[in-house]
């Protein structure tokens, strides 16, 4: 296997503050999710503000049917694997199911698992939860919140599905965000929830929105890697734009690659090492 280093960078390293002035100077959060080391270095070299591991990873990469299973060893692990990718944009631990909802004592000591054993420098957490989100941020880890379809509660929404859709709605929505502001969230993620009410929520918040199903009014887009990359076999719901197809492209690649195996189309000559002409010392294998 061949290791490329890191595309040079050229961009300031991006940091919880930056979140704030990105919202003051109206200037477009860009965020991803990612799970792995290559990942992460192309999020890196592309120029993502943020980088998110999210629990998604328990569909996208465990094959898992919800985000449920996933757990703390298990975010932890590509927890690091990002991070060893990752110079520039700010790297983003999801805590998973379980790691926080108990008693904010236990959030607070997996939330610093992801800083101290991970190198994250912020984690996530789902739902209206502003005494957890205050606890970990007096413990020094910033917060980023999520509201609307969170799918941690899959179970209570009875499927993922589009949430404040009435004016009450809303409301409650908007009164949840107020709270986990004051509780020091940095940013917070609209999941699901209609444009019109992540824009009410954009322009009332003190900290930056990130939308991902939200529309264009939030100050920044969050996408799922194999969303975006098409790397998945399903179709993606409505809100996701696939700016690559690379399922099809990879399968077309292997397809390529048994074929002129069973052909003895590869290797190739120039594929295969050689006996030198004359007896050398050793071989050299490069
Ligand atoms: O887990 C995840 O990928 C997320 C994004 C959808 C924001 O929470």
């Amino acid at each position: 296997m061949s290791c490329h280093p890191p595309a040079s960078k050229s961009l300031a390293k991006f940091t919880i503050p930056h979140l704030r002035e990105a919202k003051r100077t109206a200037r477009p959060i860009v965020a991803v999710t990612a799970y792995d080391y290559p990942s992460a270095q192309l999020a890196d070299a592309a120029g993502m503000d943020l980088v998110l591991v999210g629990d998604s990873l328990a569909m996208a990469v465990l094959g898992h049917t919800s985000t449920l299973e996933v757990t703390m060893a298990e975010m932890l692990l590509f927890t690091r694997a990002v991070r060893r990718g990752l110079s520039r944009a700010l790297l983003v631990a999801d805590m998973p199911f379980g790691s926080y909802q108990t008693t904010p004592t236990r959030a607070v000591a997996n939330a610093i698992r992801f800083v101290k054993q991970a190198g994250a420098e912020a984690v996530k957490l789902e739902g209206p939860r502003p005494e957890v989100v205050r606890h970990i941020v007096q413990a020094e880890v910033p917060v980023i919140g999520h509201l609307g379809l969170t799918p941690q509660a899959v179970h209570r929404m009875g499927g993922y599905k589009v949430q404040a859709k009435s004016n009450d709605a809303i409301a409650r929505l908007a009164a949840q965000a107020h709270e986990l502001a004051d509780a020091g969230c940095s940013a917070i993620v609209l999941e699901g929830i209609p444009r019109e009410a992540a824009a009410i929520l954009t322009a009332e918040l003190p900290m930056p929105t990130i939308g991902i199903g939200a529309g264009p009014e939030c100050d920044g887009q969050i996408l799922v890697w194999h969303d975006l990359l098409g790397l998945s076999p399903a179709a993606p719901p409505r809100f996701v734009r696939q700016y690559l197809h690379s399922a099809d492209q990879i399968r077309a690649a292997l397809a390529d690659y048994a074929a002129d195996v069973r052909s003895r189309a590869f290797p190739a000559d120039a594929e295969c090492y050689h006996m030198p002409r004359t007896p050398e010392p050793e071989l050299a294998y490069a």
